[in-house]
This record gives structure tokens, C-alpha cells and sequence, in this order.
């Protein structure tokens, strides 16, 4: 049987990407399970999502801590407790300082609405709109002490509309994100990431080819 990726899911919000990572495990696409979801936010629908699918619920609201630091001893004790390898931040609203980046140095991975280093931070796919981008997207990366400023394992491009709103916008790259966080995960449980510097290399994987994509479509030239 192959070996399973042991992994802890951080969350805040609705938790779509969490369940996108539930349904791939539970479609037999990801060799991964799931050991605990914590979620910083109470009211975190994702609790829900992680409930239903029994999968252990833990709330740790950074408020009832003194310091980041506290906060993120906590989350590192239940992580472990749980023998948690890898942990991934799906729409996880809480920068990480030092203290957890280290505890799980190159095993922490987020997704961020945007094609990075493009709209760090809040409110991406809206800056992205407002900004008049051709195109914007998502991407997949290892977590350091920065605001969404890891290595990056894999990103997704969507094109923009001329129609488009910042929502429709953000559904389209929220469907990408449900299809590339699993695949990042997959990756790393396959053993294929390797980091050169802050460059992620998949060993034993075939490249895109070269074509590149205009937005809007070229007319001459
Ligand atoms: C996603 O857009 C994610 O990229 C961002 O927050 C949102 C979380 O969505 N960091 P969900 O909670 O997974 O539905």
C-alpha cells in the first residue's frame, strides 16, 4: 500500500479548499488523510465540513493569547500531537512568525488567490480586478515568516473578462485553486518536491510546452 501524507489542515473562512482536498482523498486521488482541521475563527464553516467528515474539529482562537508566539505554540502542540507532517493553510487568515515557520521548516503549505509575487496579502482577487489585469490566477506555495512570499510550487492562470466582476473573477480562480492545492499535495506525497534556493523543482514530471497566451488574442504578428 502506498504511504499516506499526514497532514493537518489550518483554517478561517468557508473552507472550500479544505473540501476539495476531503473529496479528492475520498475519491482515491491523494494520498493523503487528513489528521486534524484547526481553525482559528469560530464560526469557521470548515469545522462543519471537517465534522461531517469525521475528521477531528479543533478551534484555537489566536485572541485567547498573549503573543503570536503563544498562539503558534499551541497550534505546533495539537499539530503534533496529531504526528502532523505536513500542514496546510487553506485560507488561513494568521501570518506565521519564526516560531512555526521553523517548527515545520519546508512542511507548511498555502494557497494564495493570485499569481504571486503579483497582490500579496488581503483581498488579491479584488486588487487584481480593480488593477485591470489580462489575466491573474492562483498559486501553491511553501510558507516562510513573509506575507505570501514562499517558494512556489505551482500556479494556475485564468484570463479576465471584459465582463467580468471581482466575483466572477474570484469563483474562476477559486475553481483552480480546488483543482492545484490537491495536486501540490499529491506532489508532496509522492516525494517529487525538491527546493533549490526558492526554487521548487518536481523531480520525474513533464513540462508545459512553450506556446505562450495572449489576452486578448493577437489579430497580426
Ligand atoms: C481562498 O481564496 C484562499 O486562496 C484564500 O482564502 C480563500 C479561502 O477560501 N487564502 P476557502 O475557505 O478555502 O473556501
Amino acid at each position: 500500500m502506498k504511504k499516506k501524507v499526514a497532514i493537518g489542515v489550518l483554517v478561517s473562512g468557508s473552507g472550500s479548499n479544505l473540501q476539495s482536498i476531503i473529496d479528492q482523498i475520498e475519491a482515491g486521488n491523494l494520498d493523503a488523510v487528513i489528521y486534524v482541521v484547526i481553525s482559528n475563527v469560530a464560526s469557521a464553516f470548515a469545522l462543519e465540513r471537517a465534522q461531517k467528515h469525521n475528521i477531528p474539529a479543533v478551534l484555537i482562537d489566536h485572541r485567547d493569547f498573549e503573543t503570536r508566539e503563544d498562539f503558534e505554540q499551541k497550534l505546533i502542540d495539537v499539530l503534533n500531537s496529531y504526528s502532523v507532517e505536513l500542514v496546510v493553510m487553506a485560507g488561513f487568515m494568521r501570518v506565521l512568525t519564526p516560531l512555526f515557520i521553523k517548527t515545520f521548516h519546508h512542511r507548511i503549505m498555502n494557497i494564495h488567490p493570485a499569481l504571486l509575487p503579483s497582490f500579496q496579502g488581503i483581498h488579491a482577487q479584488e486588487r487584481a480586478f480593480a488593477y485591470g489585469v489580462k489575466f491573474s490566477g492562483c498559486t501553491v506555495h511553501f510558507a516562510d515568516d513573509g506575507v505570501d512570499t514562499g517558494p512556489i510550487i505551482i500556479q494556475s492562470v485564468v484570463p479576465v473578462f471584459d465582463d467580468d466582476t471581482a466575483d466572477t473573477l474570484q469563483q474562476r480562480i477559486l475553481r483552480e485553486e480546488h483543482r492545484i492545492f490537491p495536486q501540490a499535495i499529491q506532489f508532496y506525497a509522492e516525494g517529487k518536491l525538491e527546493i533549490v534556493d526558492r526554487k521548487v523543482r518536481i523531480r520525474d514530471h513533464t513540462s508545459i510546452d512553450d506556446t505562450p497566451i495572449h489576452n486578448p488574442p493577437l489579430t497580426r504578428y
